[in-house]
């Protein structure tokens, strides 16, 4: 090999070869990196219509809850790396799961924001929308999270209080 001159096309191709196979091996070790995909049984749901859990549900769930549908790329690193990393953030600062052990503030100021956020489509996140067109909501969905965003107000008292475990089917 070494000895005879090799021409730019091989060298070329040796490089190219040499930087496949490093970026296989990067790619397969990568996959040995643990990633926590955690999911759990909550303390209870936000006790709205059951259209509104319905939007919620379809469009919200997968990053605002310990319900999560772990897609397929979730399991592929560095994919899944970014999905994790997004629903432990999302969960973070609102998890609709957890819904009946915040305090009566915390769910009023949450469900006030639901509104603005989706009716300005940053939620939910526009890259999650590709991949689950299902989510995508429609005029009416926004106008059913608008007023139930709207009517915060009328958020049940908080973990302290009654409504320790509200349901679907005390919708109002
Ligand atoms: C793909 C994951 C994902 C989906 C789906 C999603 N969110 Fe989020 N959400 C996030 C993340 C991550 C944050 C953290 C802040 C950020 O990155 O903007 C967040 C933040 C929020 C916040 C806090 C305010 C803010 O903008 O920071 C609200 C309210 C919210 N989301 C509501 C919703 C609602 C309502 C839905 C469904 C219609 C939804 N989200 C769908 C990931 C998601």
């Amino acid at each position: 090999m070494g000895w005879v001159p090799v021409g730019h096309k091989r060298r070329v191709k040796r490089y190219a070869t040499i930087a496949t196979l490093f970026l296989t091996l990067v790619l397969v070790a990568i996959q040995f990196v643990p990633v926590r995909r955690t999911n759990r049984l909550g303390a209870g749901y936000p006790d709205s219509s059951s259209e509104v859990q319905w939007i919620l549900r379809r469009a919200c769930y997968d990053c605002h809850s310990t319900e999560t549908r772990w897609p397929i790329w979730a399991y592929v690193a560095p994919m899944s790396w970014l999905v994790v990393r997004d629903v432990d953030r999302a969960r973070e600062i609102l998890n609709f799961s957890d819904w009946a052990a915040y305090g009566h503030r915390r769910r009023v100021a949450l469900r006030t924001m639901v509104g603005p956020v989706t009716a300005g489509h940053r939620m939910p996140l526009w890259y999650y929308l590709t991949l689950h067109p299902d989510a995508r909501l429609s005029d009416r969905d926004l106008a059913t999270l608008e007023a139930w965003s709207r009517d915060a107000a009328a958020e049940p008292p908080g973990a302290d209080g009654s409504s320790a475990d509200p349901g679907v089917s005390r919708s109002r």
